[in-house]
């Protein structure tokens, strides 16, 4: 790592006091909608102190490997198995093996670290080079771009999107405040002023980029992992530089991985690991885990919004859901 100097988020309070606010007090920042780290209880996480902080302390290796999402559209999962694939001969996968997988003990929150998270700014950790982020493309460290990094970004439908982040900010807003109404949500989440919104902007950051530079940036789909898991983990696999051989492939080295990370083995593990993982008390980040679920939950007119939404910002491009 290159020197990383900053502890102190507060650095940046005159220049966040700048920035323009929504009625939520986020603040928009090169085109995109950030939560204050210093608002009333607010984390500093994907704050947009966090992200400055990133912006101008963080110096990528070329060896680098970011997965790189918006929240609720499987960073989880794409962690899991990213980590999984590269360290597949240091760990097997199955129970009682050793040693031990990390991954049958903590979260993949602690295998891979988001670069934009208070404690890894403070103490930037690197576990073999795999790191996290959900900072739109074009915020990214200058260096991550400059240094030819590889990318994968994981990208979800916005009904889902929305009703998993929906679900998740009144899990962790459950003792603090009142529920956040879906009409609520849908409001904000639709008029791209959710924290790290416009949704489809993101996503449109990194499809370019995979256009552009198709050999550094892997565009990756929660229905399509779902879909169809081998394929896309060998995919993945391949793009991280670590292909299944033909005697893996035989040997049913990828079903292992995918059956490793699957949404109900590391639910599992979250729930015995309570005690030892901080991120996953209580496990917020292990929903559902379908494609869909946002039918159950929005109105034929909020589907029909949302749709509109996607089908207007993707215009020309080669992406839907
Ligand atoms: P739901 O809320 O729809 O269930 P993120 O990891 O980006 O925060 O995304 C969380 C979403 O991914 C949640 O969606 C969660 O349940 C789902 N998820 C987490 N782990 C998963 C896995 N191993 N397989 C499939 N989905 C998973």
């Amino acid at each position: 790592v290159g020197a990383m100097t900053m502890t102190d988020l507060e650095r940046y309070k005159d220049k966040v006091s700048a920035l323009p606010k929504n009625v939520d007090h986020l603040c928009r920042y090169q085109g995109f909608w950030y939560k204050q780290g210093f608002w009333y209880q607010s984390k500093a996480d994907f704050s947009v102190e966090a992200i400055m902080a990133a912006q101008d302390d963080f110096h990528a290796q070329p060896t680098d490997i970011f997965l790189a999402s918006h929240p609720k559209t499987g960073t989880t999962w794409l962690k899991a198995l990213s980590f999984a694939i590269l360290n597949r001969t240091k760990f097997k996968t199955m129970r009682g093996s050793s040693p031990t997988h990390p991954l049958l003990t903590v979260s993949p929150h602690d295998c891979v670290p988001f670069i934009d998270c208070e404690s890894f700014l403070t103490n930037p950790s690197y576990a073999n080079g795999l790191l996290a982020t959900h900072i739109p493309y074009t915020s990214l460290p200058k260096s991550i771009i400059n240094t030819d990094c590889r990318i994968v970004y994981i990208c979800r439908d916005p009904k889902d999107v929305l009703i998993s982040s929906w679900h998740f900010l009144n899990k962790l807003n459950d003792e603090v405040s009142t529920p956040i109404t879906l009409v609520d949500a849908f409001e904000v989440f639709s008029r791209g002023m959710s924290p790290g919104g416009s949704y489809w902007d993101h996503v449109i950051g990194y499809y370019k980029a995979s256009l552009e530079r198709p050999s550094k940036v892997l565009l990756l789909k929660y229905e399509e992992l779902k879909n169809d898991p081998e394929k896309e983990v060998k995919k993945l696999a391949k793009f991280l530089g670590k292909p299944f051989t033909e005697e893996e492939e035989f040997d049913g080295s990828v079903q292992k991985i995918i059956e490793l990370c699957s949404f109900e083995n590391l639910r599992e593990v979250s729930n015995d690991g309570k005690q030892t993982s901080k991120v996953l008390s209580d496990s917020p980040f292990f929903r559902k885990g379908v494609v869909g679920d946002s039918i159950n939950y929005l109105t034929p007119e909020m589907i029909q919004t949302l749709d509109k939404i996607t089908k207007e910002k993707f215009d020309g491009l080669d992406i839907s859901f």
